[in-house]
């Protein structure tokens, strides 16, 4: 079983692309590292299956026996994401088609339709068959279907797919005629077969029909993962399914709904940004994993949220066409930001650098310079640092401050007839995260309609698209006493993205207290200045009190004097409405100051700056993951046992220079 008790050490690994010798060096430096689960055969099927039905299974044999041998358990793929040649040539109509009408072909990977007959059934096949040969071997601990589920295509399988899919959706075409305002632009829709995808088109595309493709393509990948699933439970029900999710802001399907459908959620993170945002990127990321997986169907039941990061990279960030090697230390540090975020371990891609292929210069466990190199030994090390941790996964991380995120909203905000290209969901999500990260307040993520009781501050980052049961969801939560924080672009639309009316934001008008008449705005290279000191970025608006009072106003331009910032007093809580993107500082010191309101207190508050604290809290123990992400060792106030070390702390660690510390804390202590 993969849940052994142990933390996840391990990877992608590719043994169909190297001679069977190194397969035995593989398993021998895998126990080195104390690696202890490795997926196999993610882009294998032209290996497994060379020509129709006619199967090479021996390697496989050989490998997963050898693994087994060396106690290292196995995530095997289903190999979906990369059909062989021969199935392409055999089913050109499984190509995918693009929006301009551009079939792609063989040469790369991912290179079907999802939604084609020929594919579904090869990849029933491709999974039955595996199953069939290899559920019940020993070695095998866990499925791990395709890889990063993110495809769409227009052809014409798709497009009758489509038709299906909003007919169960909508019903009726007077239905979706409303929800997709097709009296604008002449789109009324007579007939279902009148509805193609949403194709490239002369201008603007209706933004309705763009949401509800994303939201289709979302529900049929997950109907071909579900499928998989299905016929490999169906073999041995025991061994737990899953799929890995891609993060960051890249998000092809609606990853919180297909955590009822995966035994385990599990999520690929590779952060683009260098300095501090690889960091922040890195929190972002393990906070919306741990969001997601409280959707999951044991966390439904009441068992803490678990989940894997199942693929990261062992040395690069790769941005801006450029990969920047990471400094020691800081793989372990992102790794531990996982861990101490509810990770069940750290795995990688890949274990082994490819000598050739599309990706030969990407990370890896064993670089091309061999196990004699920086990567290999500090992934040595990562393997005793996670073993030492195994207890702390008793813990679960309890955060005060709840972010809501929805892959609606993100679809909906990029729609090109929004007033500014500029504003991005993730983005707002991304900076809600980095004000609280860095001033050290916890944070969930959290789904609207989500239980709130937990949380004394909830903050709608975007979520432009609102429910009516949204709204009831965030005036309660205020009403009750709890506090909001809203950024602009939030609730100014329906969950068809139509604009609620009567003046921004239409949602979450009355518990703000405002009514925005007007959007400015601003390009990307311009700032308005505030009332405190600070200035704002990317949007501004004219707002009206309607009972709420500004905290800051605009200074200067057509703004001038206007509020920026607004609180509003609601029921027993307070609704804070930012109509700006402040900057960082300004960021900071409005999220202390809604947090202090809320009696909410930083992780650790006397952490020094650049240090990181997250605490997995157990009903016995408390686990304080220190980070440290300066150059110089740092004292961190806290008594307990450091357990990477084994010594007792009697009233300060010191976080080495780029190192980790984890403390069980002493009980009476904190
Ligand atoms: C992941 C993918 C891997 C590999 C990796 C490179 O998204 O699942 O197969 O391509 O990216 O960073």
């Amino acid at each position: 079983m993969w849940d052994d008790g142990r933390l996840c050490h391990g990877g992608d690994y590719n043994p169909e692309q190297w001679p069977a010798a190194t397969w035995r060096e593989d398993v021998a430096l895998m126990r080195q590292a104390r690696v202890n689960l490795v997926t196999v055969g993610v882009f294998a099927w032209s290996r497994l299956e060379p020509a129709p039905g006619r199967y090479e299974f021996g390697w496989l044999d050989e490998v997963l026996d050898l693994l087994h041998d060396g106690g290292i358990r196995v995530a095997l793929a289903t190999p979906t994401a990369s059909p062989p040649p021969w199935f392409s040539q055999a089913h050109p109509d499984s190509l995918p088609v693009t929006a301009d009408g551009v079939r792609l072909h063989h040469g790369s990977r991912d290179t079907y339709c999802a939604a084609a007959p020929a594919y579904r059934a090869a990849a029933r096949g491709i999974a039955a068959t595996l199953a069939a040969r290899y559920a019940h071997h020993p070695a095998v601990a866990m499925w791990h279907v395709h890889n990063e589920y993110g495809t769409t295509c227009h052809c014409p399988h798709a497009e009758a797919a489509f038709r299906r899919w909003l007919t169960a959706r909508h019903g009726d075409l007077h239905t979706l005629n409303a929800a997709w305002a097709t009296s604008f632009w002449s789109q009324h829709y007579a007939d279902w077969a009148h509805i193609s995808t949403p194709r490239a088109t002369q201008y603007l595309a209706n933004p309705g029909h763009l949401l509800d493709f994303r939201r289709f393509w979302s529900d049929t990948l997950l109907a071909a993962y579900v499928e998989q699933r299905d016929l490999l439970k169906a073999v041995n029900p025991a061994i737990p399914v899953t799929t890995n999710y891609v993060l960051g802001d890249w998000v092809p399907v609606d990853h919180a709904r297909w955590a009822s459908e995966v035994d385990l959620v599990a999520v690929d993170h590779y952060p683009s940004a260098v300095d501090g945002g690889a960091e922040e990127q890195t929190a972002l990321a393990a906070d919306l994993a741990r969001g997601w997986a409280r959707h999951g169907a044991p966390e439904r039941a009441g068992r803490p949220a678990t989940w894997l990061l199942m693929e990261s990279a062992a040395n690069q960030i790769h941005t801006a066409g450029r990969m920047h090697t990471k400094e020691p230390g800081r793989m372990a540090r992102h790794s531990l930001s996982h861990v101490a975020r509810g990770s069940r371990g750290a795995m990688f891609f890949q274990w082994r650098a490819p000598l050739g292929g599309a990706e030969r210069f990407h990370s890896a466990l064993v670089p091309h310079a061999g196990p004699d190199s920086r990567v290999f030994r500090e992934s040595v090390r990562l393997g005793e640092t996670l073993d030492r941790l195994a207890e702390a996964t008793a813990g679960e991380v309890a955060a005060p401050v709840a972010l809501a995120w929805d892959a609606a909203s993100g679809w909906a905000l990029r729609h090109p007839g929004m007033p500014s290209d500029l504003p991005d969901q993730h983005d707002e999500l991304a900076a809600a995260h980095r004000a609280l990260w860095r001033t050290g307040y916890g944070c969930d993520v959290v789904l609207p309609g989500d239980p709130l009781d937990r949380y004394r501050l909830l903050v709608l980052p975007a979520l432009y698209l609102a429910s009516d049961a949204t709204v009831d969801w965030v005036r309660d939560h205020v009403e009750a006493g709890g506090h909001l924080l809203v950024t602009y672009l939030s609730g100014v639309a329906d969950p068809h993205a139509r604009v609620r009316p009567g003046g921004y934001p239409g949602a979450f008008r009355d518990v703000l207290g405002i009514r925005v008449e007007e959007f400015h705005p601003l390009a990307a290279d311009e700032q308005v200045l505030l009332s405190d000191g600070g200035t704002g970025r990317i949007w501004s608006e004219t707002v009206h009190l309607t009972g709420a009072e500004a905290s800051c106003a605009y200074v200067g331009g057509v703004l001038d004097g206007r509020p920026a910032v607004t609180r509003h007093r609601y029921g027993a809580g307070t609704a804070w409405y930012l109509s700006t993107r402040p900057d960082d500082d300004t960021y900071r010191r409005l999220v202390t100051e809604a947090a202090r309101a809320a009696g909410v207190h930083p992780v650790c508050p006397d952490a020094p700056p650049g240090v990181e604290a997250v605490r997995r809290q157990g009903p016995e123990a408390s686990w304080l993951f220190l980070l440290n992400h300066t150059d110089r060792p740092q004292r961190v106030p806290v008594t307990g046992v450091e357990l990477l070390t084994g010594t007792v702390v009697a009233t300060a660690v010191t976080v080495p220079a780029g190192g980790v510390a984890v403390v069980r804390e002493d009980p009476d202590g904190r």
